[in-house]
């Protein structure tokens, strides 16, 4: 039975519906593993571990009512990383420059009430409450890789719709080339915003079209549970063929424009942080290569496995052909 719920858009399914957040997980490890053949042990500690995944985190979706994702590209088969690695080991600056830093300090992020402001060269700017912006379409689970530029990556099943779907709504102007996001810079609850390590509020962009194809995802919750504040509650956006910086988290305005904006990262270091920032195993950082990344969740140190990192992050097949006849190495 599903019960509609008015608090937050989502359809509530009874408890017993709902499917543990690392149930599909393990399911997923379990055909990996029934392919090795070492399938044995881990039918042995299934049960008792959807047992205890039944017992934590109550900020639990429901069924999404747009389901599982008909974008290419929308679903990777490798092993998902385990939930506790994808909320523990943030880039938050907000909440501070550690990596354990945004789980421990984030909860003071208030989410409720949330407005995003979408203007600039639109026909219909609006202010959205966060409520009415998660109704705006049918929610999808999307299970993207994650590469951050640092050299580690994650593969995490994010929740929500193409941004292409409010683009449309606003309908940009013909002179609309970027949209530019906005992220919160609120002294009172972010500790990290008293250091100087950037120029707040967070901000990122992204090209038109690059906004418009399909995998970029205005995101709302991960694991099938609403986004924890770690992660960029209540609201950001997941660009999988680009370093991760550019999803930016918690955003409080959409803004279209005609001028490439002025990003965070770019602003701190430009000759290191270029304004595509295309996942690009081909083209290092001026301060390490970034041919490899380690996977979180493989375990650290000398016998971490190291994974090619691939070009656009494995997404070459839906996005570069945005980028056809462009100098990579120069536009990186
Ligand atoms: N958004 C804001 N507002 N502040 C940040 O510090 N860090 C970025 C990006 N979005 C960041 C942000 C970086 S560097 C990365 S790698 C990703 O968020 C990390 O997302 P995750 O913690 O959900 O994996």
């Amino acid at each position: 039975m599903l019960i509609k719920s008015h608090d937050n858009g989502f359809i509530h399914p009874v408890s017993s519906e709902i499917t543990p957040i690392s149930a599909y997980q393990n399911r997923r490890e379990l055909l990996r593993l029934m392919a090795t053949g070492v399938a044995g042990a881990a039918l042995a500690t299934w049960a008792s571990r959807e047992a205890f995944a039944q017992t934590v985190r109550p900020n639990k979706l429901g069924a999404l009512p747009g389901g599982k994702s008909a974008v290419a590209g929308a679903a990777t088969m490798e092993k998902v990383t385990d939930y506790k690695d994808a909320s523990t080991y943030n880039n938050y600056y907000e909440f501070g420059t550690d990596k354990s830093d945004p789980a421990e300090n984030a909860h003071t992020l208030k989410t409720k009430p949330w407005v995003v402001e979408v203007d600039g060269l639109v026909k219909k700017p609006a202010k959205y409450q966060i409520e009415d912006l998660i109704k705006l379409s049918a929610q999808e689970e999307r299970i993207y890789r994650m590469r951050c530029v640092e050299g580690w990556s994650m593969v995490i099943p994010w929740v929500g719709y193409s941004m292409a779907k409010l683009i449309e709504k606003v309908e940009p102007l013909g002179n609309a080339k970027y949209v530019e996001f906005i992220t919160l810079a609120d002294k009172a609850t972010m500790p990290g915003i008293n250091s100087r390590v950037l120029d707040w509020p967070y901000v990122e962009a992204l090209r038109l079209d690059e906004a418009m194809n399909p995998l970029t995802l205005l995101t709302f919750g991960m694991y099938g549970e609403v986004l924890p504040n770690q992660n960029g509650a209540p609201v950001r956006l997941v660009v999988p063929w680009k370093y991760g910086f550019k999803s930016a988290k918690s955003i409080v305005r959409i803004r279209f424009t005609d001028r490439e904006p002025k990003t965070a990262w770019n602003k701190s270091a430009a000759n290191e942080y270029g304004f595509y920032s295309n996942v690009n195993p081909n083209v290092d950082h001026p301060r390490w290569s970034q041919a490899t990344e380690r996977r979180i969740g493989d375990g650290a140190g000398l016998f971490a496995k190291k994974h090619k990192t691939l070009m656009f992050n494995g997404y070459e097949a839906q996005v570069g052909q945005m980028y056809a006849g462009m100098d990579l190495k120069k536009n990186f």
